[in-house]
């Protein structure tokens, strides 16, 4: 279905720099814990997990925030492999933000660790105790942070793309809010009255 909305809403763009900032922060929090043998992995695996189960409550609010406010169209002369490229890199994304932080609550439950947020809260598990799951998961959550680094590199590539290059208004979108170059183009001829179409 085609998208009427000419920018994202602000709602959309919080979400998208705050979970932008917490993912990569996760990231490099993640390969911090696992290179490190000292007392900071006890802490940052104290920040791991909280934050973590922030992101998959924030990523369920942002999908809804999404259904009620569709993203603007890309633009009509973007190639249409750049626009199935864009929307499976956004899916692909989505489901990553979503699934490393389920995988990582299922490897600890399945590793029959306790799941704590805090000193006193006490996530339950959501998957069976097993030695081969918790290794399988563990090995998941490993290639999946790797997918979503490369992921998000060919993201903020293509971002800059946009912003730098063809600078048709889909990083200032969901940078300041602002209109489309195309659409704000079209919108002043309409209002000028000059609109030959
Ligand atoms: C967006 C969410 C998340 C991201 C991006 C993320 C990322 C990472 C990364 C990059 C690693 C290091 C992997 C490696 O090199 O082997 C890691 C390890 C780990 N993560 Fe996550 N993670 C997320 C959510 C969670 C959650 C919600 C939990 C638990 C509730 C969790 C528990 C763990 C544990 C236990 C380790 C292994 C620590 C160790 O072996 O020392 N993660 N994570
Ligand atoms: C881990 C970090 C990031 C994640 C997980 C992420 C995720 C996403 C997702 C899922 C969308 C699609 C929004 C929707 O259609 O509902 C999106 C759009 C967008 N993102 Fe990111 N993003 C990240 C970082 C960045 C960075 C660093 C930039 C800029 C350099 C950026 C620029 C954009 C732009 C311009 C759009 C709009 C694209 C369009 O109109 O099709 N993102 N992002």
């Amino acid at each position: 279905m085609k998208s009427d909305a000419k920018t994202f809403s602000l709602p959309a763009r919080i979400l998208h720099w705050l979970m932008a900032a917490m993912i990569l922060a996760m990231l490099f929090i993640g390969v911090g814990m696992v290179a490190s043998v000292s007392e900071r992995h006890e802490w940052l695996l104290r920040v791991h997990k909280p934050l973590g189960i922030a992101i998959l409550i924030l990523a369920v609010v942002r999908l809804a925030v999404r259904l009620r406010h569709p993203p603007p169209a890309l633009p009509a002369d973007l190639p249409a492999v750049q626009k199935l490229a864009a929307h499976a890199s956004h899916w692909l994304l989505y489901i990553l933000m979503l699934a490393m932080p389920l995988i990582g609550w299922a490897m600890l439950s399945a590793g029959g660790y306790p799941v704590m947020l805090s000193d006193s809260l006490r996530l339950p598990p959501i998957f069976p105790t097993s030695p081969v799951a918790f290794a399988v998961l563990r090995h998941m959550h490993s290639w999946f942070a790797m997918l979503l680094f490369l992921t998000f590199l060919a993201h903020m590539g293509a971002a800059l793309y946009h912003g730098l290059i063809r600078r048709d208004g889909v990083l200032s979108s969901m940078v300041r809010g602002e209109k489309k170059a195309g659409e704000e183009l079209y919108s002043l001829t309409q209002e000028a009255g000059t609109d030959d179409s």
